[in-house]
């Protein structure tokens, strides 16, 4: 499909805009480096979010400029054609083509960029770039900013501050606009897919890779690039270890099985769990427990809306599970009581969700000014509270090593929120019934 290049203008031309108001300046981000696996191997490649966000453009040795001013500038240096290159390792736009393409006002080559850089920087107020994240780019902008310093006795001004450009487009990327969304929705759909599909794979004695293997055809085989993320496919006693991804072993029958994954689509990240049995049947307890977390889950979901704090889901997601964890008794005392000391924690010690787009775990502040951030339509953020029981003296043995995530992907509406990750069976009845079709 083509790519529509309205919306990375549109972001363009917000970030100007934001950069004018900050006082002027110019901006750099640049895309991520080609990264060595060993030897002459690399990583799969994949682009930096906030350039790619800005951008669109896929191809590694990048960069984007912006200029804020009278005359707001978008420029790209990229690399060359090479006719040589392109035989071995495929097509590169060019500067030429990629300025129409993507509707850059200006593209140069990349080797340009540190001589550019120091014409670009004379008399402009700030330097916004990503500092300290890479300090091969803090001593590239500072030796372009020495540069420019040099000239001071020809009457050119340096910019006397460096910023961070992140934080100004970490609030924006917290909005997603109708292009993301429906990117994430798509990724969601892929994604819930692959989870049925693993629901229908899984049996006794079969290997957790096996089931990995399936969500990846299935993420591929609907065009995404990659996972977002490790796919976590943990039997048993695995799901007790929150980022388990060796998935080796054996499945047994009567054991739990937690999978957390979700593919990558054009950038955009998709984050599900989903916990059910390996030979298609809950039993007593694990009932109890999936219904807990289901019910925690369900909480914290009615909390997302315009204007509801960061937090609300969390503490209400808390509170369902510390008063299951007492009902189930896996722990003693009151629930304010358990909810004070934080004894929950021995078998609920993460948080119930975070920001998702472009990163799984997303750009963008949990709190302003010391205070959880309230909820705006746009924003796009997990629901995934879990309950982890090891053996331990006290603990029930009926419970152990059982391990339950349950995580759902929501975009805040005007009203309220959508589950865009619904089509991922979540009930016992539905799984036990997807389950059966194996
Ligand atoms: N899959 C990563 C997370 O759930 O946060
Ligand atoms: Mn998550
Ligand atoms: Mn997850």
């Amino acid at each position: 499909m083509p790519l529509d290049i309205a919306p990375f203008q549109a972001r363009r031309a917000r970030l100007l805009q934001t950069l004018q108001a900050a006082g002027g300046g110019v901006a750099i981000i640049p895309t991520a480096p080609e990264r060595i696996r060993n030897r002459d191997t690399h990583y799969g490649y994949r682009f930096d979010s906030y350039f790619y966000y800005l951008t669109g453009f896929r191809e590694p040795d990048a960069v984007l400029v912006l200029v804020a001013g009278d005359t707001p500038r978008s420029i790209l240096f990229c690399r060359t054609k090479d006719l040589e290159r392109e035989i071995w390792d495929g097509y590169r736009f060019g500067p030429e083509a990629a300025r129409e393409a993507f509707g850059f006002d200006e593209a140069r080559p990349i080797a340009e960029l540190d001589a550019q850089l120091a014409l670009l920087f004379a008399n402009q107020p700030a330097i916004f770039h990503s500092v300290g994240y890479e300090p091969a780019w803090d001593t590239r902008v500072t030796e372009a900013l020495n540069q420019v310093r040099a000239q001071a006795r020809t009457g050119c001004h340096s910019p006397s501050q460096i910023r961070d450009v992140r934080s100004l487009i970490d609030e924006m990327r917290l909005i997603k606009d109708a292009a993301e969304i429906a990117t994430m929705r798509r990724a969601a759909e892929i994604s819930a897919g692959a989870h049925r599909r693993a629901m229908r794979t899984a049996r006794p004695d079969a290997w957790e890779y096996e089931v990995e293997a399936e969500l990846i055809h299935e993420f591929r085989r609907h065009g995404s690039q990659a996972p977002a993320y490790g796919s976590i496919v943990a039997s048993g006693a695995n799901a007790c270890v929150l980022h388990y991804v060796e998935n080796d072993c054996r499945m047994q029958d009567g054991d739990l099985l937690l999978i957390d994954a979700g593919c990558e689509l054009d950038g955009y990240a998709s984050d599900i769990t989903r916990s059910f049995p390996v030979n298609g049947r809950f039993s007593g307890p694990q009932k109890a427990a999936y219904e807990l977390v289901l019910a925690a889950q369900a909480a914290a979901i009615a909390e997302i809306r315009p204007g509801a704090d960061w937090n609300a889901g969390h503490d209400a997601a808390t509170r369902v599970l510390a008063q299951g964890f007492i009902d189930l008794g896996l722990l003693e005392g009151s629930l304010d009581g358990v909810l004070e000391s934080g004894s929950y924690r021995q078998f609920y010690m993460h948080r119930t969700g975070h920001w998702l787009g472009l990163d799984v775990h997303d750009a963008g502040e949990y709190k302003i000014a010391g205070n959880w951030r309230p909820l705006v339509a746009g924003n796009m953020l997990t629901v995934e509270p879990g309950c982890y029981i090891r053996p331990a003296d006290g603990v029930p043995e009926v419970f152990w090593n059982i391990g339950i995530r349950i995580e759902d992907d929501a975009l805040v509406t005007d009203s309220g929120c959508d589950i865009i990750t619904i089509a991922t069976p979540k009930s016992v009845a539905d799984i036990e019934a997807v389950m059966a079709e194996r």
